[in-house]
C-alpha cells in the first residue's frame, strides 16, 4: 500500500502544537526579547551619539503584553531560555516584575539578561531574588578614556561597579561580552582577559556585525576571531576547550590549562546559523526570525485585536518557518538591516 499523501488528522494536529521549526532543520528555543529601545551608552557599534528616534510609547508592549507572548512563547512553542534585551534592559522600570512572572512560568525558563551594567549594583539583588538566573554584561575596554571614545559617556566606573554587584547577588559565573574595534580597543584583548580571569569572569569576543546605526561597517576593518586568537596567544596558552560546543555560539578556550576560559565568536567570519535556535521579539512586539531578517511579523496588534493564545502561536510558528539558512554577510546582495542593534536586541 502507498503511504497516504496528506498529513492525518494526528500529524497535523502535532504540527499545530509543534514548536518554532523551520525549512531548514532548527527548532527555536531561545528566545530573545528587547524591553526598550533606549540606553544610556551610545557604543558606536549599535548607537549613534544622537540616539535615534525612540520608539513611541504606546507602540511598545506593556508589562502585561511581554508577560503573555512569553508565556505563549514558553508553554506552546518549546522556548525553553528566554533572555532579556535592549537597548538597555535595566532602563525598563517593570524589569524586575517580568522576570519575576517569567520565572513563574511552567515549565520554568532559564531567565538571562543582556546589560551594559549601570545601575546593576542595585539591581542585581532582586533580579536575582526575581529569578534571574544569569546574566552577560557589554564591556569593551578598562580604560576610562577609550570608553568614554567607544561608548560617548564617561562611565567606565559605573559598569564596573555593576559587573561587582552581578557576582556579589551570586550570578555566576558572569560573562562578558567584548568587541573589538581597529584603532580604538584591539590592542585590548590580553587586558581584558587577564582582568576577566582575576575576577572570575567568563570573557568573550564578539566579531563585529554590521548592525551599527550609522551604517558605516566595513567587512576588511573589522577585526577577526582569528586576529583575536593570535592577540591572546602572544600571552596565554590557549588549548581547545573539551567541553561539547552545542548550539553556543561562542568556541571556547580553556586559559593556560584552566579551569578560566575564554570564548570567541566568530559571527561574521565563522557563522554558526546551521546551529541557530533562536527567536526575537522586539520591544514594540515584532518578532524577528534572524537578527539580520529584513522582515518582521508583528505579534503586537494581533494581540491587541484580541487574538487567541493559540492564533498568535501560530503567527509566530509562520514567522520562524521561513528563516533563512543564514545572515548572508558575505554575500555581495547583503543589505544590513533597517534596525540597528539597540531596536532588534543582541
Ligand atoms: N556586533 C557584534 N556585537 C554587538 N553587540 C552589539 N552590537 C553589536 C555588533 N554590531 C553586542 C554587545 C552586547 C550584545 C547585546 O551584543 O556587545 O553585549
Ligand atoms: Fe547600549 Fe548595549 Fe548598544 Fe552599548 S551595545 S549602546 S550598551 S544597547
Amino acid at each position: 500500500m502507498l503511504a497516504p499523501t496528506s498529513p492525518t488528522a494526528g500529524e497535523a494536529a502535532a504540527e499545530a502544537t509543534a514548536g518554532l521549526r523551520d525549512r531548514h532543520g532548527r527548532t527555536a528555543t531561545d528566545l530573545r526579547v528587547s524591553l526598550t529601545d533606549r540606553c544610556n551608552l551610545r557604543c558606536t557599534y549599535c548607537m549613534p551619539e544622537a540616539g535615534l528616534p525612540w520608539l513611541p510609547k504606546p507602540t511598545l508592549l506593556t508589562d502585561d503584553e511581554v508577560v503573555r507572548l512569553v508565556g505563549i512563547a514558553v508553554r506552546d512553542l518549546g522556548v525553553k531560555e528566554v533572555r532579556f534585551t535592549g537597548g538597555e534592559p535595566l532602563l525598563r522600570p517593570g524589569l524586575v516584575g517580568i522576570v519575576e512572572a517569567a520565572a513563574a512560568l511552567e515549565p520554568r525558563p532559564e531567565i538571562s539578561l543582556t546589560t551594559n551594567a549601570i545601575g546593576l549594583e542595585r539591581l542585581a539583588g532582586p533580579l536575582v531574588a526575581a529569578g534571574l538566573d544569569r546574566v552577560n554584561v557589554s564591556l569593551d575596554t578598562l580604560r576610562p578614556g577609550t570608553f568614554k571614545d567607544l561608548a560617548k559617556r564617561d562611565r567606565l566606573d559605573a559598569t564596573l561597579r555593576g559587573v561587582e554587584g552581578a557576582a556579589e547577588a551570586g550570578l555566576a559565573p558572569v560573562k562578558i561580552n567584548t568587541v573589538l574595534m581597529r584603532g580604538v580597543n584591539d590592542g585590548e584583548a590580553p587586558d581584558l582577559l587577564r582582568f576577566a580571569v582575576e575576577h572570575g569572569y567568563q570573557l568573550r569576543f564578539i566579531e563585529q556585525m554590521p548592525l551599527d546605526a550609522a551604517g558605516v561597517w566595513r567587512r576588511d576593518e573589522m577585526v577577526t576571531a582569528a586576529e583575536i586568537l593570535e592577540a591572546l596567544r602572544a600571552e596565554f596558552d590557549l588549548t581547545p576547550d573539551p567541553a561539547h560546543r552545542g548550539s553556543a555560539p561562542a568556541e571556547t578556550w580553556l586559559v593556560d590549562g584552566g579551569p578560566a576560559k575564554v570564548g570567541v565568536i566568530g559571527s561574521v567570519t565563522r557563522p554558526f546559523c546551521g546551529e541557530c535556535d533562536r527567536t526575537r521579539l522586539t520591544a514594540d512586539g515584532q518578532v524577528r526570525n534572524c537578527l539580520f531578517a529584513r522582515g518582521e511579523t508583528d505579534l503586537r496588534d494581533l494581540a491587541r485585536s484580541g487574538a487567541s493564545d493559540a492564533e498568535i502561536a501560530e503567527r509566530w510558528r509562520e514567522a520562524m518557518r521561513g528563516k533563512l539558512p543564514g545572515h548572508g554577510i558575505d554575500d555581495p546582495s547583503f543589505l544590513q538591516p533597517a534596525r540597528p542593534m539597540s531596536a532588534i536586541g543582541g
